[in-house]
């Protein structure tokens, strides 16, 4: 399938507007590391956009960046700032640098004017996603996070479901999935310390399938959290054959759970492993009062089940279940920056807006909170 057929709709209906107007999107990238590849290569398949900036902070590592995937003509920066403060007319940049420098990253592009793609997770605390936002809302410019499961049909579907009443009221969310062995280090420890990737497994792949139902079911804001972070396996170095120094630099959880009150009467019951004695910690499942819904384990991040959802209802007293027919994903990493490209280029919403991930920041902000102090706590979101 051609990249053009995997666009929505929308996306095509604007393709001869971008002929007329003739001027390609200028892109910088921000932080020149893995996921930094993928968004280079998307882009680099878009005729209409020119990445014309690299920056980050290890020396000679943009260029190098700049050589590996052909990038001709860029300008290379040492920091986010110096690109921000240098390029004067950007018209978005690709934030990828590790989780604690999404907030400051995003504050200087957004304060100097450029529309923002930010890789999840949002941030690392909830205090740095309100100043995030407040920078969001005093420059007027696009802020989206980047969560490509939310380009899958099957994705949307659930929201589809639950937002038809199909299920009744949904009283009951519970997450799954979630690794047996998948702590990520193959490309260096930059996820594991914590003055980088600041949060563990709760925010890297707990941010995915939080988004996965709190999307579904309307974002409630959450009320209480009672949470639990471990990190058994990352410290233990045995775990990491060939690095076992990896075990003194992992400062973050590894396995996290939580058991939340949103408001609307709906309780999570939420886990999320990168490390567990266990294959998975099983379906994720919506309960309402008149359907259910089993959303089989998933990586979480790739968008992909595997197998069918699972409807259940009772039918002229009848116990019946029907499956819901998976649909091809597409590209769904392409999908995720043309929408940001197009958002752009035509003044358009952001595909995954902060005030929905605000409230999934929270819930994580408060399983890490209520987990260091062992006791549940109350939730309060700022306002922006
Ligand atoms: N959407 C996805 O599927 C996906 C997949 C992997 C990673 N990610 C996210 O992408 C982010 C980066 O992950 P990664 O694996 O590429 O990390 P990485 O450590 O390989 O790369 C991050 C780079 O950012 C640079 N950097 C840090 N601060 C900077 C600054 N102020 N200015 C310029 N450069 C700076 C670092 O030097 C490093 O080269 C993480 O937040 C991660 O959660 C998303």
């Amino acid at each position: 399938m051609g990249k053009a057929a995997g666009l929505d709709a929308f996306t095509q209906i604007h393709e001869t507007e971008k002929k007329v107007s003739g001027r390609k999107i200028r892109i910088g990238i921000i932080g020149t590391g893995w996921i930094a590849g993928m968004h280079a290569e998307e882009y680099l398949k878009m005729d209409d956009v020119e990445i014309v900036a690299l920056a980050d902070i290890i020396p000679g590592k943009a260029q190098k960046f700049a050589d590996q995937f052909g990038i001709k003509n860029c300008r290379i920066y040492d920091s986010d700032l110096a690109l921000v403060e240098n390029e004067k007319d950007l018209d978005g940049v690709s934030i990828c640098t590790y989780n604690c420098q999404h907030a400051p990253c995003a504050i200087h592009a957004l304060d100097h004017g450029i529309n923002v793609m930010l890789e999840k997770p949002f941030t690392v605390t909830l205090d740095e996603a309100i100043e995030v936002m407040r920078a969001e809302k005093r420059s007027g410019k696009i802020l989206t996070i980047g969560f490509q499961p939310r380009m899958s049909e099957n994705m949307r579907m659930i929201k589809k479901i639950v937002q038809s009443g199909e299920l009744g009221k949904i009283y009951y969310i519970q997450a799954g999935g979630g690794r047996r062995r998948g702590i990520p280090t193959p490309f260096g420890t930059s996820f594991i310390e914590k003055n980088t990737g600041g949060i563990g497994a709760v925010g890297d792949i707990g941010t995915y399938s939080l988004d996965m139902l709190l999307g579904a079911v309307g974002y409630p804001k959450p009320l209480t959290v009672s949470g639990y972070t471990s990190s058994f396996f990352g410290k233990d170095p045995d775990y990491y054959p060939g690095h076992p120094e990896y075990a003194d630099k992992f400062g973050v959880d590894d396995f996290a759970a939580g058991f939340v009150r949103l408001e609307g009467d709906i309780i999570l019951d939420f886990r999320i492993s990168w490390a567990m004695n266990m294959n998975t910690s099983g379906d994720a499942l919506i309960l309402g009062t008149k359907g259910g819904l089993r959303i089989p384990s998933t990586d979480c991040w790739n968008g992909d089940f595997g197998a069918p959802l699972t409807i259940y209802k009772t039918l002229c007293g009848e116990e019946i279940e029907y499956k819901v027919p998976l649909k091809p994903s597409g590209d769904l990493f392409f999908k995720k920056l043309r929408a940001f490209v197009d958002s752009i280029r035509f003044g358009g919403k952001p595909t995954v807006p902060s005030s929905e991930i605000v409230i999934n920041q929270a819930i994580i902000d408060g399983i890490v909170r209520s987990a260091a102090l062992g006791k549940e706590i109350t939730v309060q979101i700022p306002e922006v």
